[in-house]
């Protein structure tokens, strides 16, 4: 097969690069190793943040954010008996809504097979190659048993990260950076509707909650536990207790009611960097250069704002045989991806419990400093809400 880009990787990156380069007129084919099915049922992030919405709703993705989508102004931040609203809108112009990664997914499966777009299910053992010269290749086994390859002038790999694409790069001028953390989050999706407005984000001395939401009638809800934590340890009513414990049951009258869970799983928390995001004929976009911990919010995002930087990179080079855009790609990417690092590492230090008690009290000192101080809080917004693409 031959196209102007292969895309290997059928996540939010790979379809909305696939999509914003038919707005350029250039042909893609993306190539992704799970079953369709499995990709659309994933359960991931829920916020999406101003610039993304803007950029969707440009190139025509927006009809399923306006009709399912919630607008919020901002979130709660809280700890024991105190809790405070954080408005986006008045301290930074923006807003976020809350609209589930399954849900974006769907949209942009529907208009890339409206638009007759090739995704290539199924697809084993994928690599890559001559990503040095100017016609790199992407080859795989197809779901029949059969090897085929796709030549291309530019390879997109935004195949998560746990792909091949990342590791296509030479060691040699690659730079990574790391950070584990030792707990991670506990998420559950509940039949039930949200017990909140807006999101609230809860710092407790048991460990971190969060009350997030997909829908009037389905709440999605986290709580922090250790690293390592086994699913079978947490029954549903030992979930809803916690819950209703770390998020202040009773407090002010406020109510969490609980419902049937019907999803429940343990998520690692990691920040990670590869550097350069580029080599050759080789672009990476979304989590297969970068993670964040989830507790900013950033990782759906900031493959967003990758591809929106990618796909006029990419339209340049191939159309008009001008690689400007292309070799700044990774140099401003990486300059937001930093920035979404240092947020989503901020928050999660703010908000989770280490075990030391001199941490707590940093955390409550900055957490009523944020709260209290126009400019903590509005620094706070700005990130949360997003910073324009290209920031
Ligand atoms: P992905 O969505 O990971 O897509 C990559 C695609 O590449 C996948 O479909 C994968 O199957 C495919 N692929 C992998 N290997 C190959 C191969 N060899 N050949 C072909 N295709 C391949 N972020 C938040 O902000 N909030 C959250 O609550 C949140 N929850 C998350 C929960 C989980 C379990 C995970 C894994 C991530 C979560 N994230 C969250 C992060 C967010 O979902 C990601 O940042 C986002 O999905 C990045 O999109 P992407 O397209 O870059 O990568
Ligand atoms: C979610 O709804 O899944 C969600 C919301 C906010 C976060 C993380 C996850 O910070």
């Amino acid at each position: 097969m031959r196209t102007d880009i292969a895309i290997i990787g059928a996540g939010p990156a790979g379809l909305l690069l696939s999509h914003l380069l038919a707005a350029e007129g250039i042909e893609s084919i993306v190539v992704e190793s799970r079953a369709r099915e499995y990709v659309a049922a994933r359960i991931r992030a829920g916020i999406l943040e101003d610039s993304s919405v803007r950029l969707l709703r440009s190139v025509g993705l927006g009809g399923g954010i306006d009709a399912r989508g919630f607008e919020h102004r901002g979130i709660y931040l809280q700890w024991p008996w105190e809790r405070h609203h954080i408005d986006f809108v008045s301290l930074a112009g923006r807003s976020v809504w809350v609209y589930g990664q399954t849900q974006l997914q769907a949209d942009l499966v529907a208009a890339g097979e409206a638009a007759g777009r090739q995704v290539i299910y199924e697809a084993s053992g994928t690599a890559l190659h001559d990503l040095d010269s100017d016609h790199p290749s992407v080859t795989f086994t197809d779901a029949a048993g059969l090897p085929q390859r796709i030549e291309a002038a530019a390879v997109a790999g935004c195949d998560g990260k746990f792909g091949p694409s990342r590791a296509a790069m030479p060691d040699e001028g690659r730079e990574t950076w790391e950070r584990d953390y030792p707990y991670s989050w506990l998420g559950i999706l509940a039949d039930v509707a949200p017990s909140t407005d807006e999101l609230i984000y809860a710092w407790h001395p048991d460990g971190f909650a969060l009350h997030s939401m997909r829908s009037a009638t389905v709440s999605r809800l986290y709580l922090q536990v250790p690293s390592g934590t086994d699913i079978a340890d947490w029954p549903d009513d030992r979930i809803w207790d916690a819950l209703a414990t770390r998020l202040g049951h009773g407090q002010d009258g406020w109510q969490l009611t609980p419902g049937p869970i019907a999803e429940k799983s343990v998520l690692p928390f990691r920040s990670f960097v590869q550097s350069p995001m580029r080599h050759g004929r080789l672009f990476l976009a979304g989590d297969s250069a970068h993670t964040v911990p989830p507790t900013g919010a950033k990782g759906l995002n900031l493959a967003i704002a990758d591809v929106a930087l990618l796909a006029p990179a990419l339209a340049r080079l191939v159309r008009d045989k001008d690689s400007a855009l292309a070799d700044a790609y990774s140099a401003t990417a990486l300059r937001r991806v930093w920035r979404s690092e240092y947020f989503s590492w901020w928050m999660t230090s703010m908000l989770h419990i280490s075990g030391d008690p001199f941490d707590a009290q940093l955390q409550l000192a900055q957490l009523r400093w944020v709260t209290a101080s126009t400019a903590g809080a509005a620094g706070l917004a700005e990130n949360y809400a997003g910073l324009p693409i290209g920031f």
